[in-house]
């Protein structure tokens, strides 16, 4: 395959089939920042050839303007600004306006926005029959992907997806609500009664109120918990097409209303390779217990016979540091220091990326901590038990998988998602009955 930078600016890629001889030329297509494509859309049509990307490692599945990703500098844009300087500057209900709209909102507009979001804070007072069908001892994720699911069965006047305005309302809901459901699967896997929203809170500040305060007494609100709580929504409130997105896009594509999309996207998410990997990552540092068992692991972690994998290390873009963990590192520092925990899982953790990152089998695959390595140390401190980690993750992405869905549906060029495949089955064969077999 050559390129040719034409000088007509109509950029194209020339691929020569061998064994028959025919060239064909395909589009080359650029984007504001980032790889180039090759539009591949008339190949199978121009060539009878389906192109080969399990995982889709080289794949682009669609036009995007929300997130960009630099895996090789470590660089991840909302919009065009940095998940650093957003981290440091903005607020959750502010990215997730950016993210929706494209532009930080004005004081007029963020003030709007978050009165709509605090106004679809509570639930169908019948949702809470979902979650007592529920054994308490039910994964909290098992529950969200149910109950959100469910939302869809009560919510019916913001489903169809070709008006707008419903589009944009069932957004508002599920951004809202989403808080709400996960402070309710809290609540019931511990046996206490659901807490209602109070509107006079932040967004932050209401989900802490709605999962760790009781009737019994008064709670007071930690604001530098909130404050890290607000601030780990920021960090994972969208990453480009990542297993969990493309799930939300795909299932979009085919016209499912908003709930279930979303629904879907939690049960992608909930995989141990992706979202889960925060919960597995506790899960591991309680599984080495010591410093001295670190080598122990890190030789499993090499071993191709053993499945074992370092759980919050690698990502399929990130060849540098995530820029996420950078920041969910300072804060566990930050975090810890002002709850006055001294988690012995930290420091643990700081040896394990220590040891890692001189180790040449992660050097070399470029394996660095990713957003998951040190985000549940900071749950942890903050009460939070290891099983809802991905709940919170599902929290926050939920900002994310709307304003995908949303870019997806008023996408002119989108298409219901109907990849192909490399066929390996049997050549066609007559049916023997039963007698013959
Ligand atoms: C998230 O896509 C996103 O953006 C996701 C996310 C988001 O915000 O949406 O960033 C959130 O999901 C972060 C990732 C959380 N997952 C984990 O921490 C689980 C552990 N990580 C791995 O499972 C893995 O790194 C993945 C799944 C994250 C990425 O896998 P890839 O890109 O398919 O890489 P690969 O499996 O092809 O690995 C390349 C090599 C292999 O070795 P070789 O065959 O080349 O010898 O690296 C090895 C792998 O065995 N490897 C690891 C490893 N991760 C990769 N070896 C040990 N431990 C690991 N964690």
């Amino acid at each position: 395959m050559t390129q040719d930078n034409s000088s007509t600016g109509n950029e194209h890629v020339t691929l020569v089939d061998h064994a028959t001889g025919n060239s064909y030329d395909l589009p080359v297509i650029g984007g504001t920042m980032g790889p180039k494509v090759i539009d591949v859309r008339k190949l199978y049509g121009q060539t009878g050839y389906f192109t080969y990307d399990p995982g889709y490692t080289s794949t682009g599945s669609c036009d995007s303007a929300i997130t960009f990703i630099d895996g090789d500098k470590g660089v991840l844009l909302h919009r065009g600004y940095s998940i650093e300087e957003l981290a440091e500057n903005s607020d959750f209900l502010e990215v997730a306006y950016l993210l929706l709209h494209g532009d930080l909102p004005n004081k007029a507009d963020k003030e709007k926005f978050n009165t709509t979001i605090t106004y679809h804070t509570m639930v169908h007072e019948q949702m809470m029959n979902f979650f007592r069908g529920f054994r308490r001892d039910a994964h909290p994720m098992a529950i969200m992907v149910g109950v959100v699911g469910a939302l869809s069965a009560f919510y019916h006047d913001s489903t169809d997806i070709n008006d707008p305005h419903q589009r944009m309302v069932a957004s508002h809901r599920l951004i809202a609500k989403m808080p709400t459901l996960a402070a309710m699967a809290y609540k019931y896997s511990v046996g206490q009664p659901f807490v209602y929203p109070q509107n006079k809170l932040s967004y932050a500040e209401n989900f802490l109120h709605m999962t760790f305060s009781v009737p019994a007494e008064d709670y007071q609100i930690s604001p530098a918990v909130a404050r890290a709580m607000d601030r780990i929504f920021i960090l994972h409130a969208d990453h480009e097409q990542n297993a969990s997105t493309s799930t939300v896009r795909i299932a979009g594509s085919s016209g499912a209303n908003p709930f279930a999309c979303i629904a879907a996207g939690i049960s992608s998410l909930w995989g141990p390779a992706h979202g889960g990997a925060n919960e597995a990552v506790l899960n591991m540092l309680n599984q080495i217990g010591d410093k001295k068992n670190i080598p122990e692991f890190i030789a499993r972690a090499k071993d191709k016979n053993d499945p074992f994998r370092l759980m919050g290390f690698g990502h399929r873009v990130y060849k540098n540091f995530d820029p996420r963990a950078g920041v969910l590192k300072k804060s566990c520092h930050e975090v810890l220091a002002e709850l006055g925990v001294d988690d012995p899982l930290l420091e643990l953790a700081m040896e394990l990326e220590q040891i890692a990152l001189q180790d040449d089998y992660f050097v070399e695959r470029k394996l660095f901590p990713n957003v998951d390595f040190y985000s549940g140390i900071i749950l942890k401190a903050i009460g939070f038990p290891t099983s809802m980690f991905t709940v919170l993750f599902a929290l926050a992405r939920t900002v994310g998988w709307v304003a995908q869905w949303n870019e997806m549906i008023t996408d002119p060029n989108q298409k219901i998602g109907r990849p192909r495949q490399l066929y390996k089955g049997e050549t066609p064969r007559s049916f023997m009955s039963v007698n013959e077999r």
